[in-house]
């Protein structure tokens, strides 16, 4: 019996392990029967056989959450610029870099694919992301090809490093390809800082199902994690108008909800917060009034059954801090950062529903329908029922514009229209 349930479960393993192979094939395959970037989805394979140092970088997340990212990579400083030697020298470590961010907008949100059974499409998605930021097309003209990809996404990571990281090989594209969990997890084990108690993951439930920042957190520092997954957070921080309940009441019922089932569990106490969807730096404050919240409400009995659980004091990890210095260290490493004198503007696109296109699901507000967008399979890498157009700061939601403006100034102003 044990035994014929084993067979099974590596038949089943198998099976999936030659769907996933099946998304990388097909994308390489479209992609190298494109050499010239003519098709959707495919880039110029000659742009690739010169000298990349000049090109920008590119950064990509579901959405707006990897601005976050992008605000750290331009904040970044803890190098000498011209040795290369360990030390801030008060010049950002990428000045003189130049920039392409794209957020998969349309797509989004890329967390809830997996509890539709959908992760090969959105293994997919990631890879038609990838191959947008190394082609030179956009639906309204032309882009710059990348010499890096900072995957600004945790869900993208977690489901979608290594496809891009193979895919890359087999076009023998020498682009650098970073992702935010491992960084962040390394991160975690720089900074402990006396704290050595468990740590609370908070991501999508896509990132939570992947189960890789509990993999990457026990590698580096054998601490214990437990994770709270969010269906809804962060399509309500990109302004998501089917999200009525405010921000601060989403984190505050689904932090309530964490700790009772921790509780319940016996769970050791949480010192450490690991903000493992690249949205919530910009409800960072939310997050951790929530959990200093629940942790001084008493119950019935005046007792506070949550103040064992929370540590008087939090410590919260941004992987996006780590996600530059990972960058930073790759492209000194292959030789690949461009001398501080290149004065090229960061470029901003989002993808948005293309109506045109046969079959596609369109709901009153021109977003893609539910069942649509959860919907698909994969097997068209090339498809385009989502088109991607340049995005400027006015064409953010307002609550999402404003968080954008107050917490990531220097991505801000480089949102802004050129004078
Ligand atoms: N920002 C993405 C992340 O870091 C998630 C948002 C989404 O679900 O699309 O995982």
């Amino acid at each position: 019996m044990r035994s014929c349930l084993r067979l099974i479960w590596c038949v089943v393993l198998a099976v999936v392990a030659s769907a996933q192979e099946e998304v990388v094939a097909s994308a390489v395959a479209h992609a190298r029967a494109h050499p010239q970037g003519d098709a959707p989805a495919s880039f110029v394979v000659a742009d690739y056989r010169r000298d990349l140092r000049d090109l920008p970088i590119g950064v990509f997340d579901s959405g707006v959450g990897g601005l976050t990212v992008l605000e750290a990579i331009k904040a970044h400083d803890r190098h000498h610029n011209l040795t290369g030697a360990e030390g801030a020298d008060g010049v950002p470590d990428f000045a003189g870099e130049s920039f392409v961010y794209f957020g998969d907008q349309a797509n989004m949100p890329y967390g809830n694919y997996s509890a539709v059974g959908r992760t090969d499409f959105l293994r997919e998605l990631v890879l038609r992301d990838a191959l947008f930021l190394l082609g030179r097309r956009h639906a309204r003209g032309a882009k710059p090809p990348v010499k890096a990809i900072v995957i600004a996404c945790n869900t993208a990571t977690a489901y979608g490093l290594e496809d891009i990281r193979s895919a890359v090989k087999a076009w023998g594209v020498p682009v650098i390809v970073v992702g935010v969990v491992e960084a962040g997890a390394q991160g975690l084990a720089e900074t402990a800082e006396g704290a050595q108690g468990g740590v609370a993951v908070l991501a999508t439930v896509g990132t939570c199902a992947s189960n890789a920042y509990p993999k990457a957190i026990v590698k580096v520092s054998g601490r214990p994690v437990r994770q709270l997954g969010s269906a809804t957070l962060a399509a309500a921080i990109e302004g998501d108008p089917s999200v009525k309940t405010p921000i601060r009441d989403i984190i505050r019922a689904e932090v309530g909800a964490f700790l009772r089932s921790a509780s319940a569990d016996q769970a050791v106490t949480i010192d450490t917060l690991m903000l493992g969807c690249t949205h919530y730096p910009l409800v960072a404050d939310e997050i951790s009034e929530a959990f200093a919240y629940w942790r001084d409400q008493p119950d019935a009995d005046g007792r506070k059954p949550y103040a064992r659980l929370v540590a008087p004091k939090l410590k919260q990890v941004d992987p996006a801090a780590w996600t530059a210095e990972a960058l930073w260290r790759s492209l000194h490493g292959a030789k690949m950062r461009v001398e501080p004198k290149s004065t090229a503007r960061d470029l901003f696109f989002v993808s948005v529903p293309n109506p045109a296109w046969p079959g596609v699901g369109l709901a009153a507000d021109g977003s893609l329908t539910y069942e649509y967008k959860y919907g698909r399979q994969p097997g068209q890498v090339g498809r385009e029922d989502t088109i991607n157009v340049p995005l400027t700061a006015d064409m953010l939601p307002a609550p999402t514009a404003r968080l954008v403006r107050e917490k990531l100034p220097l991505t801000w102003k480089s949102l802004q229209p050129a004078r």
